[in-house]
């Protein structure tokens, strides 16, 4: 299981005095150094804290870099521009305090048809973060994207087995139809023992709880303890 490591929380901390600290790329370079196997960060639309300049000096530490954005022109262009080795596609909203409920790609087919077009044609794996439901599992092969990354929200906040009966039947289903699934938000060291027990998973993408964490013990130590969390 390979560990995408979201460095957002350390821009909101920055951008709460504008001071330059702490910084964003150092920190990933520590995740790294701690066991991360990618670093992700989510540009949003209001720059509330990871800034444009961030993407471009996280795109030059040598590691995989997961750009998560709004399927908007504005995002496409800067996404063709700096070129993540992934970007994944979520829906984003001025008023919420994180990602909330996956992307519906069911309704939204030909808006983002020509978005995923545009990025694969230019080398970038395309992710869609979308709920462990069976039509938005099929419609994100309809679309053609390369992952599908599941919203582990709901089972975070409350594990239950009706919701990891979902996630492992949505991540079995996109398998059988050629997706590649990775899975994230909300997981922490607690709840994700479960998650990385779901066969077929290929990665689990964190930022708040290991941020959280390394406010406590480093960013190093936080992510090595994430590591050994989920194996
Ligand atoms: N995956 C996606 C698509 C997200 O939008 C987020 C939140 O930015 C995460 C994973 C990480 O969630 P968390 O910060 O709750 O670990």
């Amino acid at each position: 299981m390979r560990l995408g490591v979201n460095v957002d929380h350390i821009a909101t901390l920055r951008q709460a005095r504008l001071e330059g600290l702490p910084d964003p790329i150092a920190l990933a370079e520590e995740a790294l150094a701690g066991g991360a196997d990618g670093i992700v960060c989510h540009l949003r639309e209001d720059r509330r804290h990871i800034q444009d300049s961030d993407v471009v000096n996280l795109r030059k530490l040598k590691t995989r870099l997961d750009l998560e954005m709004a399927a908007t022109s504005e995002m496409l262009k800067f996404a063709l521009k700096v070129k993540p080795d992934m970007v994944t596609l979520v829906p984003e909203k001025r008023a919420e305090l994180t990602t909330e409920g996956g992307l519906d790609v069911v309704k939204q087919t030909k808006k983002l048809k020509p978005v995923i077009e545009k990025l694969q044609k230019a080398g970038i794996l395309v992710s869609l973060f979308i709920e462990p439901e069976p039509r938005q599992v099929e419609e994100s092969a309809v679309l053609t994207a390369d992952f599908i990354e599941l919203h582990t929200g709901a089972y975070a906040r409350k594990p239950n087995k009706t919701e990891l009966t979902r996630l492992s039947m949505a991540t079995e289903k996109a398998k059988w139809i050629g997706l590649r699934v990775n899975a994230g938000h909300g997981l922490d060291y607690q709840n994700v023992h479960n998650i990385v027990q779901i066969y077929g998973l290929e990665e689990l993408n964190i930022g708040f709880s290991i941020i959280a964490r390394s406010v406590v013990v480093g960013m190093k130590q936080a992510v090595s303890e994430m590591r050994r969390a989920i194996g």
